[in-house]
């Protein structure tokens, strides 16, 4: 057989086995996987030496926002920075949310957000839909699934940004998406009860005494907890599919898991800053470049997520990236309200998975795989396309060391971010070499991939088959 390329000698890691072998390319795809693959006679394919390496499945991030319009700025990283930092992480594939901005319709926000990655993005992408208004949006749903969208999201929160969706238009959207083959996600937080938080403690006052550690005091867990718990209540009503982005709380797993057992369809992501961080963060000097919604929460939250993983309630992880600079966060001048809420991520989630969870025995190698790469996949409609090590599906591979480490340090990065959440963390687990539909895109842990070379991928509905 001719190969392109052959990954040779690694563990080639799945989210059931690790095993031994050779994995060959050619024209984009896993064309074989062997214990030893040969190069043949015309020897003319590039060997990648993957001895003593992990070999796995290149990331899926389904939850980034690039150059987004938000908290009277824009993200600092777009699909130049932010495409070659997820590359760098080992991220070959990212999901984007497509937002309509005013009147726009559905069709108008995917061809916003598509002329924003086409010509800049390094890796493949796809996005979700954000639904600002159920009742006009509606009619072009059917079409967005048609067009390799089936992944619709609403916000329980932002009244003020214009993305807040009521109850009614949750119920409308689980039970119109249920037929169709769709999913909904859902940003849970309470936003009557939050908003009347913020307003008790938004005084000079308590500004000076707490300032950004009022991003904790003002979100008390049930503020989270109480939105999971209503959107449970109409997925559980209407039988259509929920997940719940950016989960940060323990008391969220513990909903989450008794729904399931129940029968109720929701999944939960969790993200790197709910596992590593927690909100003590809040109150140093530079608390404020943490603030993000939902905010990061305790350790004992960290310990119920970690723990939930593992079982099998919290089901993804992705990283919400969401990138503001020093220079915009420091925008909030005191006032925690008026931070740009928002942290990068794309570059370190793999590592601060495989570092914290995978070194710390906290999850196998092969359940990173799944929580990162195959469950990702499988929920969002990219499998076996993309996810998982096996012949046929796009060659979408990361290789990492499994000790060396590296400093986090965002001036070394590829990120436009001038601060990072991990700055000074010693983490295993970057991509030495990371590989996107066959095309080398990080070597020896170097950039060396291209603008415009990432495509839209098409994502199948979600009906079972
Ligand atoms: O603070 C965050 N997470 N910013 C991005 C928007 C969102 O809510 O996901
Ligand atoms: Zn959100
Ligand atoms: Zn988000």
């Amino acid at each position: 057989m001719k190969f392109d390329t052959i990954i040779k000698g690694g563990k080639l890691v799945t989210a059931s086995e690790t095993v031994r072998g050779d994995l060959g390319i050619r024209d984009g795809r896993i064309v074989a996987i062997a214990k030893r693959l040969d190069a043949g006679r015309a020897n003319d394919a590039t060997i990648v030496d993957a001895s003593g390496r992990y070999v796995m499945p290149g990331g899926i991030d389904a939850h980034v926002h690039l150059a987004l319009p938000f908290c009277g700025t824009v993200s600092a990283d777009d699909y130049d920075s932010g495409t070659r930092a997820a590359a760098c992480g080992g991220v070959t594939t990212l999901i984007d949310f497509a937002i309509p901005y005013g009147k726009e319709t559905l069709q108008q926000a995917v061809d916003n957000w598509q002329a924003r990655a086409e010509g800049k993005a390094c890796i493949d992408y796809s996005f979700h839909l954000a639904i600002t208004n159920w009742e006009q949006q509606k009619k072009d749903v059917p079409k967005m699934i048609e067009r390799g969208i089936p992944t619709f999201k609403q916000f329980m929160i932002y009244e003020s940004q214009g993305w807040q969706s009521d109850d009614a238009a949750m119920y409308a959207a689980l039970e119109a998406l249920r037929d169709l083959g769709g999913m909904l996600c859902v940003h849970a937080e309470s936003s009557r009860v939050l908003d009347m938080l913020i307003e008790r403690h938004h005084n000079k006052a308590e500004m000076k005494k707490h300032g950004a550690y009022l991003h904790t005091i003002t979100r008390p867990n049930f503020i989270e907890a109480e939105a999971i718990q209503r959107a449970i209540e109409w997925a559980r009503v209407t039988r259509g599919r929920l997940y719940i982005v950016h989960m940060s709380t323990g008391e969220g797993a513990d909903l989450v898991r008794r729904a399931r057992e129940e029968g109720v369809d929701v999944i939960a992501e969790t993200c790197p800053q709910y596992l590593a961080l927690d909100d003590s963060l809040f109150a140093g000097k530079d608390g404020h470049l943490y603030g993000t919604c939902p905010q990061i929460k305790k350790p004992r939250d960290q310990k119920r997520l970690w723990a939930g993983l593992k079982s099998g309630e919290v089901s993804t992880i992705a990283t919400d990236t969401c990138t503001f600079n020093t220079k915009q966060k420091a925008m909030w001048k005191g006032d925690w309200t008026k931070i740009p809420m928002g942290m990068p991520g794309l570059e370190t989630m793999l590592p601060i998975i495989f570092t914290d969870g995978v070194l710390k025995r906290r999850l196998t190698v092969n359940q990173l795989v799944e929580k990162c790469c195959t469950a990702p996949a499988r929920i969002m409609g990219l499998y076996p396309r993309k996810g998982t090590l096996q012949v046929g599906a796009d060659a979408d591979v990361t290789i990492i060391h499994p000790t060396k480490k590296r400093r986090v340090d965002w001036r070394k990065m590829q990120t436009n971010c001038d601060w990072s959440p991990f700055q000074g963390r010693e983490l295993a687990g970057f991509a030495e070499h990371t590989f996107c539909r066959g095309e080398q895109i990080v070597k020896d842990y170097r950039f060396v991939g291209r603008n415009g070379y990432g495509q839209f991928v098409p994502r199948s509905n979600l009906l079972p088959s």
